[in-house]
């Protein structure tokens, strides 16, 4: 067996698959039909101050390789999360990520502080980047990263995840967040775009733009990732987009993340995403490669190097 352990954010991760936000929900449905401590982590449904309802039907709609989705953020708030979600949270056998938005730093700061105290809440993800709300986090300048991630540190002393964009200046972005307080990134949320009804010429979505995720953007969240890894060699990142199979997680790893995010591939498959440390663990055995550490970055350092 390899070793297959994730030391990052000051934490021990079992292994590098994590559920990432969003389809995952808060993970309850998901914890009643499969064992998660076969996974590294689950990152909750982003959590805002206030219940918010979403945005209208429909949400969902199909794309080549993937969907774009308009969920606007639906979460029942604060307060249920806390008491009526946490405590079922708190109970999981594996690290909880939960993800928070809010539509100013102050919101934020006032998240962080009242999640601060909370058990069962081993890292926080602000999620400056989700592409379905208007005018509130989609980052697309380094100083709204900035006064955003600032407001979150100056609250908590949990380990801090800025989840950031893979468009524009993303490595502006990236900069901004570490030197606001982040102790990592998580690369890449969903991407903007759109589709047009054939028989109406209208946008299907009621926002017209929503969030391109799933295999379609694999190649450029890697790219991003292995961008990210060569100019913040020290920075703990969690690869995100698209990613949906041992091939992959292998890639992700190579470009250089610590942790691997898995969100379309749960809606597809979530079998396949439980089954993924096992086959990382087989892959690695029969190359003879001790520890997954061995893979991390190593497109950056010549490849590896296998019997
Ligand atoms: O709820 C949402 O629409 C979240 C999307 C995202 O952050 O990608």
């Amino acid at each position: 067996m390899a070793a297959l352990t994730v030391r990052a954010l000051g934490l021990e991760f079992r292994n590098p698959v994590v559920l990432a936000s969003g389809p995952a929900g808060f993970g309850l449905e998901l914890a009643a039909a499969f064992d998660l401590s076969r996974i590294g982590a689950l990152t909750t449904k982003t959590v805002t101050l206030e219940p918010r309802r979403g945005n209208p039907q429909p949400r969902l709609v199909d794309a080549p390789c993937g969907v774009l989705n308009s969920i606007g953020l639906q979460n029942p708030g604060c307060d249920a999360f806390e008491v009526d979600l946490l405590p079922q949270i708190r109970a999981f056998p594996t690290r909880r990520i939960v993800s928070i938005a809010g539509r100013s730093p102050e919101e934020v700061a006032a998240l962080a502080s009242r999640l601060a105290g909370e058990q069962g809440v081993d890292v926080l993800e602000v999620n400056l980047s989700c592409p379905n709300v208007h005018g509130e986090t989609v980052a697309d300048n380094p100083e709204t990263v900035r006064a955003f991630v600032r407001g979150a540190r100056s609250a908590s002393t949990r380990p801090i995840l800025a989840k950031l964009p893979g468009e524009g200046k993303y490595l502006d972005l990236v900069e901004a967040a570490l030197s606001a307080g982040a102790d990592g990134v998580a690369l890449i949320n969903a991407l903007r775009g759109m589709r047009i009804h054939t028989e109406t010429g209208l946008p299907l979505l009621d926002r017209q733009v929503g969030g391109l995720c799933g295999p379609a953007i694999f190649p450029i969240a890697l790219h991003r990732v292995f961008e990210a890894r060569k100019a913040f060699p020290e920075t703990v990142i969690v690869g995100t987009g698209g990613v949906s199979d041992l091939r992959g997680a292998l890639e992700m790893l190579f470009a250089g993340a610590d942790l691997i995010g898995f969100g379309f591939a749960v809606m597809a498959d979530p079998t396949r995403v439980f089954r993924l440390a096992q086959e990382l663990d087989e892959w690695l055995t029969k190359r003879g490669i001790a520890d997954v550490d061995q893979l991390r970055g190593a497109s950056h350092r010549g490849g590896i190097h296998v019997r």
